[in-house]
């Protein structure tokens, strides 16, 4: 075992078909290059320290229970997923030795950039590396699944595909990712609305909506299951006119399955009238993020209208790399 491992794990932007995905739809992502990066060391004994020490959060973790050392009960809501993918990861290679770990990220918490699973990738690539299995993808998405098991509830597994794999993928629940090959550059704009949300309250609005009105909710499925199919078709051609307009008819959707809110249609309509190809809210909305696609060389004046309208943006560039040792 080597003394010390660090990895980091991109964060992402739902381009199509967020919450669908989670009934089988496949979903459109890409990673953006916002990082999550994870320090792993040797412990002596056989306890895990996860420390967040942007965030002031401080954990042991042992067979017997767990201690909050800074933080309080948030501190330990926070930090258990980092400790399931590490503990997931010693499991599966058959290993109990102690670790600390420490996490920092750049991508912005509950906002639907993915910050909780590029965390628990990066922490299960970087407690892998220490243990001497190299970077083994397959696992390290594994383990972040099971941590975001603890975060969300019933996840597609979309996030920790993703910061795993990097790139442009589509991933689809129980199937696993194919990586896409677009025709054209995709100058994307992120807008924040700065609201915070809770993924799991939102996916379980939207099953109580599906529950009420199964044929309904079928049909929204179905409508989402064929834009996905042209958004695809789109992406490879490199039609960005039609990913931009199949982006709008995404959002559409998003607003009649409920999860779309003032402040994210503010930043959205902000950005189509400065002229973005198509905007739209990424990932599970009620607040968080929304995502504009902009012709070459438009994002600066686009993140200008969106920051004018009340949102927090930036041009975000893809990331081709997903998870990976550092170092
Ligand atoms: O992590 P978020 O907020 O980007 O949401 C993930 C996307 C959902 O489809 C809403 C949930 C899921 O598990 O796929």
């Amino acid at each position: 075992m080597s003394a010390r491992a660090v990895a980091s794990a991109p964060g992402k932007v739902i381009l199509f078909g967020e919450h669908f995905v989670v009934y089988g739809v496949p979903a459109v992502v890409a990673a953006i290059e916002l990082r999550a990066r994870a320090t792993a060391c040797a412990r002596e004994d056989r306890l895990v320290r996860v420390v967040a020490p942007d965030l002031g959060f401080s954990c042991l973790f042992g067979p017997e229970g767990f201690e909050v050392e800074r933080g309080g009960g948030e501190a330990e809501e926070a930090l258990r997923p980092i400790f399931v993918a590490v503990d997931g990861v010693r499991r599966a290679l058959g290993r109990g030795e102690g670790l600390e770990l420490h996490v920092n990220s750049s991508i912005p918490i509950a906002a639907g950039l993915g910050s909780s699973a590029a965390v628990a990738v990066s922490a299960s690539a970087a407690t892998c590396a220490l243990l001497g299995r190299g970077l083994d993808k397959e696992l390290v998405f594994k383990a972040a699944f099971e941590a975001e098991k603890l975060v969300h509830v019933s996840p597609s597994g979309v996030d920790p595909a993703i910061s795993t794999h990097g790139g442009i993928i589509t991933y689809k629940r129980g199937v696993g990712i194919q990586k896409l090959e677009i025709g054209a550059p995709l100058e994307l704009v992120v807008g924040d609305t700065g609201l915070k949300r809770s993924t799991g309250a939102l996916v379980s609005a939207v099953r109580a909506l599906r529950d009420r009105r199964p044929e309904l909710f079928g049909r929204l499925l179905s409508a989402a299951e064929e834009l996905v199919s042209e958004a695809v078709e789109a992406l490879k051609k490199g039609d960005i006119l039609a990913v931009g307009e199949l982006m709008n008819v995404n959002h559409g959707l998003l607003s009649a399955i409920g999860v779309s809110n003032l402040a994210l249609e503010r930043l959205v309509h902000a950005a189509r009238t400065a002229g973005a190809l198509g905007a739209k809210l990424t990932g599970a909305g009620g607040g968080g993020c929304m995502v504009a696609l902009v012709e070459e060389g438009r994002g600066r004046g686009v993140a200008e209208a969106i920051e004018a309208a009340g949102g927090r943006a930036f041009v975000a560039r893809i990331a081709e790399e997903g998870v990976r040792i550092e170092g």
